[in-house]
């Protein structure tokens, strides 16, 4: 029994996502994959280099998400391979859970995703779903979901480059999500409207990558990190890094995924070769990232 699900990057509406805007995000070539066969209950989590699994207090480690979605893991011998980092805002929960989904002989990607979604709750608390989606849609998608009307819809796009890193350490997606709950309880009008905002700013992106305009892209980028970081969910290594994106020639550039102290960042650029240049000013700087390109 074998499944992979690739991890995800959000460029748009993270955040918002929760309240009802809409959302776009992309499937990185990073993969996980789970296999699984008749056993005595062994574990072998294979991880990237450098990285660490989290503190279970902090997320779900791979057995708790395995076991919701494999069932008694003490009759299997189940492999991780985690291409994925894991707390840094690539969806590496969401993309174990649907390759164990996949790896159990799951099949569609509503069934899929309702299924996942009941898997991550263990590591996330209100997921709207998009980490899940990506994985399982695995090609870029745009994400709305009002209670429990879920939509999910292919987007449409000419070729894109995007750079993606990560800087800092992230703190968990749940404690994030709940702060902002707190703060749209505390000001619900003010938080709207920044919720708003980021919608608007998903919608003006996805209209860039419709009509390969990387200008108007980066633009919607650079004003939805402007209310995240508001919302206090840029992290200083993060802006470290934006500003070495930009100064390389990125259109724009965005922290992406939960955020916080710090965590993933997106930024767009108008060619392969600036794209490049941007993974090497931040390897400058000995800040990781790639260059991964869509559509092309
Ligand atoms: C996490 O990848 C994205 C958030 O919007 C939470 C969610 O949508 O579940 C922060």
């Amino acid at each position: 029994m074998k499944g992979a699900a690739p991890g995800k990057i959000i460029l748009f509406g993270e955040h918002a996502v929760v309240y009802g805007e809409p959302a776009i995000a992309a499937p990185l070539s990073k993969k996980v994959v789970v296999t699984a066969r008749p056993g005595t209950g062994k574990l072998d989590v294979r991880l990237p280099r450098g990285t660490k699994l989290p503190a279970e207090h902090r997320a779900a480690g791979p057995a708790a998400l395995l076991e919701r979605a494999l069932g008694d893991l003490s009759v299997l011998d189940v492999r991780v391979d985690l291409g994925v980092a894991p707390m840094a805002g690539f969806g590496s929960s969401a993309a174990l859970a649907v390759a164990a989904l996949i790896a159990r002989g799951v099949k569609g990607n509503r069934r899929l995703l309702d299924r996942a979604l009941a898997v991550e709750a263990v590591a996330h608390g209100r997921p709207s779903g998009i980490d899940p989606a990506t994985a399982i849609w695995a090609q870029p998608i745009r994400f709305e979901r009002r209670g429990d009307d879920i939509r999910v819809r292919k987007l449409a796009f000419e070729p894109f480059h995007l750079v993606i890193g990560t800087a800092g350490v992230h703190g968990g997606t749940a404690p994030v999500v709940a702060q902002i709950g707190e703060l749209r309880e505390a000001a619900p009008k003010l938080i709207g409207s920044a919720m708003s905002t980021l919608g608007e700013a998903a919608r003006a992106g996805a209209t860039g990558l419709k009509k390969g305009d990387a200008v108007l892209v980066g633009r919607a980028m650079r004003i939805a990190n402007g209310v995240l970081d508001a919302l206090g969910l840029v992290g200083d290594p993060v802006k470290d890094a934006l500003a070495h994106l930009h100064a390389a020639g990125a259109e724009g550039a965005k922290m992406s995924g939960a955020g916080g102290t710090g965590g993933a960042f997106v930024a767009i650029f108008g060619s392969a070769a600036t794209a490049r240049r941007g993974v090497r000013a931040l390897a400058k700087h000995g800040i990781h990232a790639w260059h991964e390109p869509y559509g092309v």
